[in-house]
């Protein structure tokens, strides 16, 4: 039987898979061109795990399956090449040729003339024309990456003297350009964008593993695949194995939502996945100040222009979406990638600003919560104590937010208190209850779901920004509270720049739709 698989790319024999066939005919029918007169030479990019090295082998297959012997093929990859000079490449190049090509060049290339020359008509090491897929070209130095492609582009305005028929250079980031002065290597508009899966694909995937295993699983749990990773093919297969193989609760048991919720938290909390991991890493580097900003912010504007959009959006950290604002005017937005990726994120980045324990004791001495479980779940009586954790922070010189970056106008990240208030509350409540962060879409705000025991109640964090907005926020929270069949919602707003008695005048107690709906304005400092 087949198996989900998502170390590397699928075969469709051993695995299961997602046919993809219109992107490999495209791809294929841009490599073959005019097979009389040349084919183009293009890039094919998407972030990590998406499924562009299965791709481009599948289309290398086919153009093998209907071209014959028309064309030679080579798959290449960069990754592994050693050293960061023009000359450590042409080192490597003979071994490349020996292993995709099955040509022994003898000797070592001299110089970049000389590797133009092994495609050079009636020169060169071929006698037919040449289709050739270059995988991990990111992995270059990018002293060689401006160089290479410079040569491949002379070789594509020239193409009558050459053998090189049609060119792939498959990657990250590298292949759009936008780290080389020298801007994109190819035209644009040829450029291939490996989209993640849609609806449709990942059904199909887990009812090829339904229909192979016997074993059922609910459309629900599908539906919440597909939710939590949009279609990102290596979460979506990844899933699959956590699902059917190592928590699989056993053949004859149809996996539902309580094994899915328990695979999702370990997921979350436990299981091991590089590519997040690597993920992760990267949003913790250059631009964590707007990976934060942007756990608070819906509207910020997207573009491939600015430096940290391209970065995020081309390492698989964020993505776009189309938004109608109040005036009818249409524009991009900010999107984390999908909402696993942002929950990781928020989940790491809580704990390398402030660690696993509170720097002092999360709750007054003698306090024992007693009335926060007392007739029902009456999480408002927690914001009090919250409140006086800063207190007594501030009073013992410790500011809340010591490690978190600070904004050049030295105010702390807004999406600071958010942060902050999800850690105290875990610290707090941890051992009786579970809290689940939700990120609804576009409104830049934290929903904090506390189950203890059979009692379930809402904290929503978010940052004051007019009255305008907390009222609509308002009323949003009752109908999502109604939805979910919850009576009551506090509603945490940090404020800042203010005294905290001038903040007392957000406080609020309302029925909204039948919906209690409590507002807690927090200062912070
Ligand atoms: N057609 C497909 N059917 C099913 N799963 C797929 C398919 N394509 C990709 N995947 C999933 O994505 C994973 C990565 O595939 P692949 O290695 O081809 O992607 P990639 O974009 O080249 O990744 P990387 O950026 O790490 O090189 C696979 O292990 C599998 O889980
Ligand atoms: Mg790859």
């Amino acid at each position: 039987m087949r198996k989900f698989f998502s170390y590397g790319p699928v075969d469709c024999a051993e695995h299961f898979c997602v046919p993809r066939t219109e992107f490999i005919h495209k791809a294929m029918e841009q490599l073959i061109g005019n097979p009389q007169k040349g084919g183009h030479y293009f890039t094919v990019w998407a972030p990590r795990q998406t499924g562009k090295t299965w791709l481009m082998r599948r289309v290398k297959e086919e153009i093998e399956k209907r071209y014959g012997d028309r064309f030679i093929c080579g798959f290449m990859s960069m990754q592994g090449i050693s050293g960061k000079s023009i000359e450590d490449f042409l080192q490597e190049v003979p071994r490349l040729f020996r292993i995709s090509l099955q040509i022994d060049l003898k000797k070592p290339l001299k110089s970049l003339s000389s590797f133009m020359e092994l495609f050079e008509k009636g020169v060169g090491v071929f006698e037919k024309p040449v289709i050739l897929f270059i995988d991990e070209f990111d992995s270059l130095p990018k002293e060689v990456i401006d160089e290479l492609v410079v040569r491949f582009r002379d070789m594509y305005l020239n193409r009558e003297a050459y053998l090189l028929h049609g060119l792939a250079l498959i990657g990250v980031r590298a292949v759009l350009g936008v780290d080389s002065e020298r801007g994109s290597p190819f035209n644009v508009q040829r450029s291939m964008h490996v989209e993640n899966f849609d609806f449709a694909e990942v059904n199909d995937l887990y009812h090829q593993y339904i229909e192979e295993s016997g074993q059922k699983i609910r459309q629900e749990v599908i539906d919440k695949v597909f939710y939590v990773t949009r279609g990102h093919p290596g979460l979506v297969c990844w899933f699959g194995e956590l699902l059917t193989e190592k928590y699989n609760p056993g053949k004859e048991v149809e996996i539902d939502l309580n094994v899915w919720k328990d695979v999702y938290r370990r997921a979350v909390k436990v299981e091991w996945n590089n590519t997040v991991l690597n993920l992760i890493k990267k949003a913790k580097d250059k631009y964590l100040n707007q990976v934060l900003d942007l756990f608070n912010n819906s509207d910020k504007e997207f573009s491939l222009d600015v430096e940290w959009c391209s970065y995020l959006y081309l390492n698989g950290i964020i993505d776009y979406e189309t938004i109608t604002e109040a005036s009818g005017e249409k524009k991009e937005v900010c999107r984390f990638a999908n909402p696993f990726i942002q929950e990781r994120l928020y989940n790491a980045l809580t704990k390398s600003f402030l660690g696993d324990d509170t720097p002092i004791y999360p709750l007054a001495l003698g306090d024992d919560l007693s009335d926060v479980f007392e007739a029902g779940l009456n999480l408002e009586r927690l914001i009090p104590r919250y409140k006086d954790y800063l207190k007594r922070l501030k009073a013992k010189n410790i500011s809340p937010f010591r490690d978190f970056p600070k904004r050049s106008d030295l105010n702390i990240y807004e999406a600071g208190g958010h942060f902050h208030l999800y850690h105290w509350l875990m610290n707090v409540l941890g051992k009786f209850c579970q809290i689940v962060p939700e990120f609804p879409t576009g409104n830049g705000r934290v929903d904090l779901h506390i189950r203890c025991k059979e009692q379930e109640g809402i904290i929503e964090v978010k940052s004051f920004r007019d009255m305008a907005t907390l009222k609509q926020g308002k009323l949003q929270a009752a109908n999502y509270a109604k939805k979910l069949g919850i009576n009551k919602v506090v509603i945490v707003v940090f404020v800042h720049g203010v005294e905290e008695k001038e903040a007392e005048i957000l406080k609020d107690d309302r029925v909204i739709e039948g919906v209690r709906i409590i507002t807690e304005p927090v200062v912070f400092y």
